[in-house]
């Protein structure tokens, strides 16, 4: 069993000050443990699911995107229209939209939201599902044409005059003054896990995101890509998002019985073919993220309070996968312990999607935030890490063993 670190009152220095959350909008009901064949959206079914995110307090969603998917841009304007505070987040691949384009349609989200739209930029994780598009370039070059898209979004949002451009991906002329953001820049964010993911996002992003990793792991990860950002003269250094599946209950147990009567269902959708996410990856998979996903699954089924990657081994780590499990007090100490390895944005979204997302809204983010409220009036850690021990005490593991053969 690993041992308990001590959770006193002191505050880690890494900590992060603040913590905003963020979620996945689902345009249906179809998920990895009921999966409904239908690429389609369910407008009321959508509805729903992004008032629910609303209502329960996120303050994010994101938009996700692949060549078979409902469009990203589209979707985070529906979202725009049916909230009043969740910001949309726009999962956008360069190889689809030109940077001058790509800034005019995130300032109109941005105007017609009045500063809620935000862009993760994703360069592509596999060479098969790019070609669908007919984008040919090997993964490193495209993060080199992310960085230079980067370059050319902010051009396009800040320029005064029009302003040419010759590059190495993209060249124009007499572009500009562009349509303006609502006030301020739209935030970039950065999704992947190779060594060129960390040099842009090191470098220019605003965010730079994760999936759950173990946490000595993730902290040593924060610190490489905040030491690009040094290295290039940063003084803001980029926002860290980590994302988790999580699995809660009334109590551990009960947390544990479902989480093993999950990965049976989810399993068992993987293993059919046809299931949305097997479009996008089968075989080895060549992103960085879902490579490092596999390996900690293979080293181990449990790290740290509550990380569970049995998730992961099952889905091939196609997309996030790997979850937080037990009681809304075990898993809001769980991202309590990223929040003080540095994370400040922390994703949430279950496997029972629109239930889950209530039940988190509900359940685990008021506790994570009256945490961070105890600490802002107080300057001082509360108590909820140091009772809500999960895998660091004997019952825990034992719930989390039991049922596996
Ligand atoms: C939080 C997060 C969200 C992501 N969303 C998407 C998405 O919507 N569509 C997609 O194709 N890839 C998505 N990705 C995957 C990676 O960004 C992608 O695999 C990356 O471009 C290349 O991976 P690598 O640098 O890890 O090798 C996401 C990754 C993260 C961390």
């Amino acid at each position: 069993m690993t041992s308990a670190p001590a959770f006193d009152q002191h505050i880690p220095e890494t900590a992060a000050r603040t913590v905003e959350f963020i979620s996945l909008s689902h345009l249906n009901p179809s998920t990895e443990l009921n999966p409904i064949p239908t690429r389609g959206i369910d407008p009321a079914y959508f509805t729903t699911y992004v008032r629910a995110l609303e209502d329960g307090g996120y303050d994010y969603t994101l938009l996700p995107y692949g060549s078979g998917t409902a469009d990203s841009f589209v979707t985070a304007a529906a979202v725009g229209q049916l909230t009043e505070r969740i910001k949309p987040i726009v999962a956008l691949r360069p190889n689809t939209t030109l940077p001058q384009v790509a800034a005019q349609k995130l300032a109109t989200l941005d105007q017609l939201t009045e500063g809620r739209a935000v862009v993760h930029l994703i360069s592509g994780g596999s060479d098969a599902e790019q070609a669908r598009h007919g984008d040919y370039l090997p993964k490193e070059r495209r993060y080199a044409r992310t960085s230079e898209y980067i370059d050319l979004l902010r051009r396009s949002w800040t320029e005064p005059a029009p302003f040419s451009h010759d590059g190495e991906f993209y060249k124009f002329d007499g572009f500009g003054p562009g349509f303006a953001p609502y006030d301020t820049p739209i935030p970039i964010s950065i999704g992947g896990q190779s060594d060129e993911a960390f040099q842009v996002g090191g470098e220019k992003a605003d965010v730079f995101s994760f999936w759950g990793e173990p946490l000595d792991d993730l902290r040593a990860e924060i610190e490489r890509v905040h030491a690009i950002a040094r290295g290039a003269g940063r003084t803001t250094l980029p926002r860290i998002w980590v994302t988790f599946r999580p699995i809660i209950a009334e109590t551990d147990e009960l947390a544990w019985r479902k989480a093993h009567a999950y990965v049976d269902k989810i399993a068992a959708t993987f293993a059919k073919s046809g299931f949305g996410k097997q479009i996008f990856q089968q075989g080895s998979p060549q992103n960085v993220g879902s490579q490092r996903a596999l390996s900690f699954a293979d080293r181990a089924d449990l790290y740290d309070r509550a990380l569970w990657t049995r998730t992961a081994a099952v889905t091939n780590a196609a997309g996030a996968s790997t979850a937080l499990v037990g009681s809304p007090e075990t898993v809001a100490a769980a991202i309590l312990d990223y929040v003080d390895r540095g994370a400040d944005l922390v994703s949430i979204r279950g496997y029972d999607t629109l239930n889950d997302a209530v039940d988190y809204g509900k359940y685990v983010l008021p506790l994570v935030r009256q945490e961070i409220a105890h600490r802002e009036a107080t300057g001082r850690r509360g108590t909820l890490q140091a009772e809500h021990l999960g895998n660091y005490t004997e019952d825990y593991r034992r719930y989390a063993t039991a049922g596996q053969a």
